[in-house]
């Protein structure tokens, strides 16, 4: 049976029901309940066990594109096996409810999607998808059978590569903008399970919160951000998420 939540805070559950513009920004622990790793949590985080160094970074491509097009495979591989969890269905749900609506997310699996949201901005961009590394042009069929290197471009013959932002690389213009526009103009940003630590998108909070925005967290520990946030939500957003979703809903038995 999953754990109860606290009844959330009546004032944020009334500014939700008002709201006409909500931006959300999450990151990979809205995904951890799905049994995708996230990054930076101890122990349990991808990059507690490999090197980003080493595997998502342009530099790290040039010098061993295999290793890197084979660890995006599996993560891949593992997306493809897992199914959304109830804190990507509550937001699913919770665009339903507000007229100006956008889910700006770090992650790269398409759980937001597959939950059902449909106003959504991938700043990191999409595992499922590859592209050209040279062109840039997305590839749609692609074959495997080169042991020795990634797939090659049919038009140019470059490596193939996984269609998201490594360190050192500029985010997609289009996405920042549309996210930054949605930060400085919401009445209430969520920010859910990520360690604020990376930018852009970790300024993104910090925009809305100077525009006059409310800023609600959902994480379940500390981040650099949770002094600022007008709500920290402790818990996993699963629990905390679909909580939230009910009382905005007037859910009988969620109401607080
Ligand atoms: P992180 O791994 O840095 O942070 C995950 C956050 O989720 C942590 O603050 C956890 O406390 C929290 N968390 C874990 N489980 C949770 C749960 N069930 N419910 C709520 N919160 C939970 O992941 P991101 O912040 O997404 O970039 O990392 C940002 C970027 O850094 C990623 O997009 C990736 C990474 O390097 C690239 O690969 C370019």
């Amino acid at each position: 049976m999953a754990a109860a939540s606290p009844p959330p805070p009546v004032q944020l559950v009334a500014a939700l029901r008002a709201a006409r513009r909500v931006a959300v920004l999450t990151g990979a622990g809205v995904s951890a309940e799905s049994g995708v790793p996230t990054f930076r949590d101890a122990q349990t985080g991808l990059w507690a066990e490999f090197d980003p160094l080493e595997l998502a970074t342009p530099a790290a491509f040039a010098r061993n594109p295999r290793r890197v097009w084979d660890w995006y495979a599996m993560r891949r591989d593992m997306v493809g096996r897992v199914a959304p969890n109830p804190a990507h269905v509550a937001l699913a749900d919770l665009e339903k409810r507000i007229p100006e609506f956008l889910l700006v997310t770090q992650n790269v699996d398409g759980l937001h999607q597959r939950a059902g949201s449909r106003r959504v901005v991938e700043l990191h961009g999409n595992i499922t998808r590859v592209r050209c590394s040279r062109e840039g042009t997305p590839v749609f069929r692609w074959s495997d059978d080169d042991v020795d290197a990634p797939p090659r471009c049919a038009s140019c013959g470059a490596f193939l590569r996984p269609d998201v932002v490594w360190f050192e690389e500029m985010l997609p213009a289009d996405a920042l903008g549309a996210a930054e526009d949605a930060a400085s103009r919401c009445d209430v940003l969520l920010v859910v399970g990520t360690s604020a630590e990376v930018y852009p998108a970790a300024a993104l909070p910090i925009l809305a919160r100077r525009r006059g925005a409310l800023v609600v967290e959902v994480n379940t520990e500390t981040t650099p951000l949770s002094a600022q946030a007008d709500y920290a939500l402790r818990g996993p957003a699963g629990v905390v998420l679909p909580a939230l979703v009910a009382a905005v809903r007037g859910d009988a038995a969620s109401t607080p």
